[in-house]
């Protein structure tokens, strides 16, 4: 390739332009096959040494049996010279002798009125022929095409000749056209930022032909995650660590003052691990200790709860049920903090957004797996009137501007209370999530002191987003029914955020 090269370099030095790359010859005189000609005029137009356009013509070429017909003559006249002068020849002779082209030709031949038939015999009818097929199939062979237009349709449905699309180009130089072919750089590198090479290099360009792959697509439920992660972050909130989906109950329980006899803890609702079926990573055995007390004995102005409370059955592991064990673990480690800093307490917000699992049975509204979106505040005497307030900012930045409370129960939070919203479409309300303020009985087993309140709430992620993308059974958002054409054009989540205390809705 690098003869072609120059061969193109120099014939475009001396002659200006190539009309037509087929005039181009190789050493042995013969033309330069197209595929070497446009690799290399590819690799020269990339540098703008060069340009050039296609030009595409039609080729007529002799099939295998075309070929045969010119080097040895038709079918037709293989009969007629098989058919003796004198004699004539005999049709089982004929066919002894010729084969295929015995039965192929003697219609031509009886056609063309070179021979006749004579009792069981073949004879001549004129004394010499001219084998015009073999002449034809000749001119093909040189001119690449043939002179008579119908007699080249007539080769092509014989099959004797094939059209073919031979491809040639006219080449022009380029803006940076020169005999020799500098080196492109691919890469622009520190060295050549540090010698100031890089003013002079010239660099090989980028290729962005062709059809660039389809790219990845967030889901619909990864989509409205993220508007949720942003109004956690526009409110100051901090991502809480939920890459554990595996825990102990310790932490998705007992840490929760939820009794161990209660009613979740069992197999029915709760996934737990055979393999290894428990961890005895606990190294703080005085929170453990604590933990035990407050269950069975109480403490922290608590009567607990009066039962025998097992080390064992917190070690068991499952699949947590619910963030709220991140959530449990994260305001044990602030108590550390601010232990470790001599007592001097700082607020927090934490918010998680992540999977979940219980042993439901699965339906049009349920799956054994699911989203929940957490948020949790930890301050001194935060009020029940706290927790109020904040849900209507957060709710109405969501674009739920109607919500209404109702008292409910949970073993950690007291009060507690469920939150619903209006629903225009179904008008009804829904219940959108769970709330309410961690009870000491947890907030000071962990070590944090008496006036620390800690307010959290709960929602599922996948109902507001059937909600958003008008989906009504859960199976179409997760799993193996989802149709990947509704993940792939699903449009960006644009959440209706409302800023401030601005009232819109049913009441507005
Ligand atoms: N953990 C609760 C649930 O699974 C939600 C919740 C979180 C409730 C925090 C109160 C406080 O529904």
């Amino acid at each position: 390739s690098e003869d072609i090269q120059t061969l193109i370099l120099t014939t475009l030095d001396s002659q200006g332009t190539i009309e037509n790359t087929e005039s181009l010859k190789g050493p042995d005189g013969n033309t330069i096959p197209y595929l070497a000609v446009v690799g290399v005029l590819n690799s020269l137009a990339s540098k703008e040494m060069v340009s050039y356009t296609t030009i595409e013509k039609d080729l007529f070429v002799l099939t295998a049996e075309g070929n045969e017909i010119a080097d040895t003559g038709s079918h037709e006249a293989k009969v007629f010279n098989a058919v003796d002068a004198q004699n004539g020849i005999s049709i089982s002779d004929l066919a002894k002798l010729l084969g295929a082209s015995a039965k192929i030709g003697q219609g031509k031949a009886f056609k063309n009125k070179w021979i006749k038939k004579d009792g069981d015999k073949l004879v001549r009818e004129v004394q010499t022929i001219v084998d015009q097929t073999q002449l034809d199939a000749l001119e093909v062979r040189k001119t690449g095409t043939h002179s008579n237009a119908s007699t080249l349709k007539d080769l092509q449905s014989r099959k004797h000749v094939e059209k073919q699309k031979l491809i040639s180009y006219k080449v022009v130089k380029g803006p940076k056209f020169a005999l020799t072919v500098t080196k492109e750089a691919t890469d622009l590198t520190t060295d050549m930022l540090a010698d100031g090479s890089w003013k002079t290099q010239s660099f090989k360009k980028y290729n962005f032909a062709g059809n660039p792959p389809e790219g990845g697509h967030l889901h619909p439920l990864m989509k409205v995650r993220e508007e949720f992660r942003k109004i956690f972050f526009e409110l100051g909130f901090e991502e809480m660590p939920t890459n554990k989906f595996v825990e102990s109950s310790f932490w998705n329980f007992d840490a929760l003052f939820q009794p161990q006899q209660h009613p979740a803890r069992d197999a029915h609702d709760t996934f737990f691990l055979l393999d290894p079926a428990t961890s005895d990573k606990f190294t703080d055995m005085d929170y453990v200790n604590r933990v035990k007390e407050v269950h069975s004995h109480g403490g922290y102005g608590s009567t607990g709860y009066g039962y025998d409370w097992k080390i064992e059955e917190a070690q068991k592991l499952l699949l947590r049920t619910h963030t709220t064990s991140v959530s449990s673990n994260m305001l044990y480690r602030l108590a550390q903090e601010t232990k470790a800093r001599g007592g001097e307490f700082r607020p927090a917000k934490f918010f998680s957004i992540d999977r979940v699992y219980r042993n439901e049975t699965v339906d049009a509204t349920h799956l054994a797996e699911f989203h929940q979106v957490e948020g949790v505040i930890a301050d001194k005497n935060l009020t029940l009137g706290d927790l109020i307030g904040f849900m209507k900012v957060f709710f109405e930045k969501m674009g739920v501007p109607d919500i209404k409370f109702k008292p409910a129960f949970n073993p950690y939070t007291e009060p507690s209370m469920e939150i619903f919203s209006w629903h225009p479409g179904l008008e009804k309300w829904v219940e959108l999530g769970n709330s309410g303020m961690f009870r000491p009985e947890m907030l000071e087993a962990m070590g944090l002191d008496p006036d620390v309140r800690v307010i959290a709430w709960g929602l599922g992620l996948e109902r507001p987003t059937m909600i958003k993308y008008g989906l009504d059974n859960i199976r179409e958002l997760l799993g193996h029914k989802v149709d990947l054409d509704m993940i792939q054009s699903n449009s960006a989540c644009r959440l209706d955020k409302k800023m401030g205390k601005e009232k819109v809705g049913k009441d507005a």
